[in-house]
């Protein structure tokens, strides 16, 4: 089809806006889905691409205006950008304003100093190079990817406000910082006009650390919003591994997801936490990701997905009445920090 300019191939549902929340990132201006989309795992060239386009699209069409991504997805390392690249110059180029496109630099992706850390020279020379594969002039959002205490803080946040300033990134985020460096981080960009927008941890019924370590009362103090990464604990709050290892799911594959962390506690503890969400009528799954959202300093949760399908039956999680303090509570029984974490 023609719009404008361009010639796509798809176009986009026209309901699209009509299914998902929108939420406020911290005290920003800037509205993110209630889910994102990530691009770290089944997004490398080890995967049909067909697939990897389809879900895509299929995420677009469900109104999941944001894409998460870093210069580390793959395999190889930056092969999820150029996945992504390869679909916003096909079929997304006309949608590019409705996008939030994000991504990271700072986790190593190679053996030489210039491709990991906190330096000026590694984030913006990333920066450029997943400009490249994105095939956009700017991204959304720039995240620093993980805290380098061996690069002065000074010099990270200098390099995060001048992608800005240069116009290559709108907005800045950091991941996996601790809250007292995540404030320290938000303070110095402040004082140099560039506000935190996001913060980028892990949180889920099986990983509390956010309520443990105090982020989501920083989250609210500083006003920046939290992206909160692998809800699902990447499949296991589902029921894919309730009875054994299903064929293609990640635990089957994965260096992040190891078969041994699916054991006798977890099974017991996850079959209880799916016995509430029959009660309620809902999936684990659906559960869980109602159970992230719960939280107001959670902007979206960052969700992987393997299939349209799941897609379509995540976002459904929404639609379910909210968990009472009694729901509440049996989770905090059966959600114990630190399950099929990797140890
Ligand atoms: N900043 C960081 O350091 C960091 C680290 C990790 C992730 N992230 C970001 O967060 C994103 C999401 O992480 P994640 O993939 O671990 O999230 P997740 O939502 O916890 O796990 C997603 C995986 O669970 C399975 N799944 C999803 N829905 C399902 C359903 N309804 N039923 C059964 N299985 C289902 C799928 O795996 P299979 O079908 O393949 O089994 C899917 O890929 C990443 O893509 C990345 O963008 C960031």
């Amino acid at each position: 089809m023609s719009y404008g300019a361009f010639e796509t191939t798809h176009a986009a549902a026209e309901d699209r806006y009509e299914r998902l929340a929108y939420r406020r990132a911290g005290r920003s201006g800037l509205d993110l889905p209630a889910f994102s989309l990530g691009l770290w795992q089944k997004f490398g060239t080890d995967h049909p691409y067909e697939t990897q386009r389809a879900i895509i699209l299929h995420a677009f069409d469900l109104g999941i205006t944001h894409i998460d991504n870093a210069d580390r997805y793959g395999p190889p390392h930056r092969a999820a950008q150029q996945v992504f690249g390869r679909v916003l110059a096909k079929d997304l180029a006309p949608y590019r304003d409705e996008l939030v496109l994000s991504t990271k630099a700072g986790n190593p992706i190679g053996p030489s100093p210039y491709l990991k850390g906190g330096s000026r020279k590694s984030l913006l020379n990333s920066l450029e190079h997943s400009l490249r594969d994105l095939g956009t002039d700017y991204v959304d959002v720039f995240y620093h990817h993980r805290a380098d205490p061996s690069t002065p803080l000074e010099e990270t946040a200098g390099a995060l406000a001048d992608a800005v300033r240069q116009g290559k990134a709108l907005y800045v985020g950091v991941s996996n910082y601790s809250p007292e460096q995540a404030h320290e981080i938000g303070e110095l960009l402040r004082a140099q006009g560039v506000p935190l927008l996001v913060h980028q941890p892990r949180y889920s019924i099986f990983d509390r650390s956010p309520e443990q370590n105090g982020l989501l009362d920083t989250a609210a103090a500083d006003g920046f919003g939290l992206v909160v990464y692998s809800p699902l604990a990447q499949g296991l709050l589902t029921d894919k591994y309730l009875q054994d290892i299903p064929s293609g799911a990640r635990a089957e594959n994965s260096a992040f997801l190891k078969p041994d962390v699916i054991d006798d506690v977890y099974r017991t503890r996850a079959a209880a936490l799916n016995d509430l969400a029959k009660q309620r009528g809902q999936s684990l799954a659906q559960l869980a990701l109602q159970w992230v959202l719960r939280r107001p300093e959670v902007t979206s949760a960052l969700i992987g997905a393997s299939s349209t399908w799941q897609l379509d039956h995540n976002v459904q999680a929404l639609d379910f009445p909210d968990l009472t303090d009694e729901e509440l509570a049996v989770i905090d029984e059966h959600g114990v920090h630190g399950t099929g974490l990797a140890r």
